[in-house]
């Protein structure tokens, strides 16, 4: 039986997550679950799952769940970010789903790799932001690391089960979000709702413009580049547009492993929960014949300048993956409220990589800061544009 906290569970992945763990109430126990801001679906899901423990923003938020639960489940309901960690290092939980989006996350992941926890990462913003100081806990507090995107789950998948001899590359692939083929001058006039309108994964807000602008495929490169201990120049992307392939792995002798599937985030999450097994996910057979054109092309960088910028930072180092992480989180929030045009936001990100280009990241402090000057950068490029 594994016991879990899931941080983000009123979330895309959180509820995938649930939807697993409901299929195997005989593998997994909840024992705490976080939301934020969405109390009527933590409340259902406490309802359903009775976990000890459940977390959301504030006080308000925290009594208004009191209400709902009162009489049903005897579930403590607690707020703020020191109750995040504490439901990440709980000693009765065995695993934690990382599934806060954005650096909200860090600090309960963090909690989770120091208390040696199995942690099924989808938060990779933990890593795109201190991923020298994250895997230094994860190791030295003997914390499993299991991927849950797609692509690294794919990747973790392909490789050796033991070190890396024989491989040559790791291919991440990459659909191409809904402007892969808008011409370049309309893009200026997007909406919100057409950049989350993704054409084949079903996610959060944020991730989707992230996708739309491959601003997410640049993260997962720094996230893969930690994960896998992998040089920068040993991870290239493929545009793949039906997001059958999820990530493939080269080898020295011309072999090319690719894990595939229907794009479900059920099937990396069923896969870290469980792993080394296998257990059903929910996710249908993929039909083969139905999927036979396969497409694969190199990205444009002009089109999608967040992914140069993306390589940029994780070749510069230190805590310039911490500054284009809040730059963009900072862009992306304003493109959402519509305070920023769509192309804009790789502008705003420039802009801010430009005028914090040597913060270091040696210590976790050093991390915060550089999160916090870019995004007082980031702001002040935004409203120098409205
Ligand atoms: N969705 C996918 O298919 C997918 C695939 C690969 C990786 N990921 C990664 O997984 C993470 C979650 O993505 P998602 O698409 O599930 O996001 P999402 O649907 O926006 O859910 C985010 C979760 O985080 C909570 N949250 C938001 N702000 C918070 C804060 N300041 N403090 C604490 N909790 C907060 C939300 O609570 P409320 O909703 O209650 O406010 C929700 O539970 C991201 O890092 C993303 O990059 C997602």
């Amino acid at each position: 039986m594994r016991r879990l906290t899931i941080l983000g569970a009123t979330g895309s992945i959180g509820v995938s997550t649930l939807d697993v763990v409901a299929r195997h109430p005989d593998r997994f126990e909840v024992v705490a679950l976080s939301g934020h801001r969405q109390i009527d679906k933590l409340a259902e899901q406490c309802l359903a799952f009775a976990p000890k423990l459940a977390v959301v923003a504030d006080a308000d938020a925290a009594s208004a769940l009191r209400g709902k639960l009162a009489g049903r489940v005897p579930t403590e309901v607690m707020h703020g970010s020191e109750a995040l960690e504490t439901i990440a290092a709980l000693p009765e939980v065995d695993t934690v789903m990382a599934a806060i989006v954005g650096a909200a996350g860090l600090r309960p992941t963090l909690a989770a790799a120091r208390s040696g926890k199995r942690i099924l990462l989808a938060n990779k913003e933990s890593l795109v932001m201190c991923g020298a100081v994250f895997m230094h806990e994860v190791a030295s507090n003997g914390a499993t690391l299991l991927p849950i995107d797609s692509e690294h789950n794919a990747v973790f998948q392909c490789l050796p089960t033991q070190g890396r001899a024989g491989v040559r590359r790791i291919l991440l692939t990459a659909s191409g979000g809904p402007f892969r083929c808008t011409p370049l001058d309309q893009l200026d006039h997007v909406t919100p709702d057409q950049a989350c309108a993704h054409p084949n994964w079903e996610m959060g807000r944020k991730i989707s413009v992230d996708s739309a602008t491959m601003m997410n495929k640049g993260l997962e490169v720094i996230e893969a580049h930690w994960l896998f201990d992998t040089a920068a120049e040993r991870i290239d992307v493929v545009i793949h547009p039906q997001s059958i392939v999820h990530s493939m792995v080269e080898y020295v002798d011309g072999s090319v492993l690719a894990q595939m599937g229907n794009p479900d985030m059920r099937t990396p999450i069923a896969h870290a929960l469980a792993w080394p097994e296998r257990i059903e996910s929910g996710v249908g057979a993929l039909d083969l014949a139905m999927s036979a054109n396969l497409v694969f092309e190199r990205p444009d960088l002009d089109r999608f300048p967040c992914l140069r910028l993306a390589f940029a930072a994780l070749a510069a180092g230190q805590g310039t993956p911490a500054v284009l992480n809040a730059a963009n989180e900072v862009a992306v929030a304003a493109f959402l409220e519509r305070r920023l045009g769509f192309r804009a936001i790789a502008d705003v990100i420039a802009e801010t990589l430009d005028t914090l280009p040597d913060m270091p990241a040696t210590t976790l402090d050093d991390v915060f800061a550089a999160d916090a000057a870019a995004r007082q950068t980031a702001q002040r490029a935004i409203r120098a544009r409205t």
